[in-house]
């Protein structure tokens, strides 16, 4: 069954052995091609709606793997259960990623592992985990087709973090690259835009956004 790029790269982020919550797992294609891997992967795959769930379920049963992958309809981490040590929520915006993890604090003192890759508010999702007993491990870059996605490791602990480190990923700072040029260069673009469409009296938002401008400015023209 074909995958993206994004999920693949999710797929091989995650650790050999793990006992996985796909959350908001829609047609299930990650939770295919991990317990496809060989890596004694074990998964469930849920999601809030019965329409994806259907999908799921039809393309768990077009790959023979019934018993391997268990389908749950459920809202967040409502289909936590004991024993699963990685979360992994994909493909939503990061506001929402952020309830879901706001809704379930108790879920979360028994994970070891978040796998994170929200379409935006990436920095509200990572200072949310950072103040709640994650710290952030790594992160990737991943092109699929004409976006860049941001992937985000999460494991228990803590570490202090600056504005900076917020703003641009703490490990993406460290690791720089092509693709954290690119994904930049095209923030400050969208940003420089925003500035012309914004009327005149929101000055506040005007001051930040420039802000914002320098800091991309001193990272990528370095
Ligand atoms: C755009 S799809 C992303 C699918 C897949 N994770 C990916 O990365 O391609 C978002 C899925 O999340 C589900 N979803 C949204 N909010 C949810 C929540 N609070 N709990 C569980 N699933 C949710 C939606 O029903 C939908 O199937």
């Amino acid at each position: 069954m074909k995958i993206n790029a994004r999920l693949k790269k999710i797929g091989d982020l995650v650790e050999a052995n793990s006992f996985c919550l796909d959350v908001g797992c829609d047609h299930a294609l990650l939770d295919i091609y991990l317990v496809k891997q060989n890596k004694n992967i074990k998964v469930i795959a849920s999601d809030i709606a019965e329409g994806p769930l259907e999908q799921a379920k039809n393309n768990i049963k077009r790959e023979r793997l019934e018993n391997e992958i268990e389908v749950r309809l459920g809202a967040g981490l409502k289909t936590y259960q004991e024993g699963i040590n990685t979360i992994i929520i994909s493909g939503m915006g990061g506001r929402n990623i952020v309830g879901i993890l706001k809704d379930s604090p108790k879920v979360l003192k028994n994970i070891d592992t978040l796998i994170l890759s929200p379409n935006n508010y990436q920095e509200e999702v990572k200072r949310y985990c950072c103040k709640n007993g994650f710290y952030i491990e790594n992160e990737e870059f991943v092109r699929d087709s004409r976006f860049i996605y941001q992937i985000i490791i999460l494991k228990h602990g803590k570490q202090k973090y600056t504005k900076k480190d917020y703003f641009f990923g703490p490990v993406f700072l460290i690791k720089k690259g092509p693709l954290f040029h690119e994904y930049y260069e095209r923030e400050k673009k969208s940003r420089e835009i925003l500035l012309t469409l914004l009327p005149k009296n929101y000055r506040y938002k005007k001051h930040v956004i420039k802000k914002e401008i320098e800091m991309i400015k001193n990272e990528i023209e370095d």
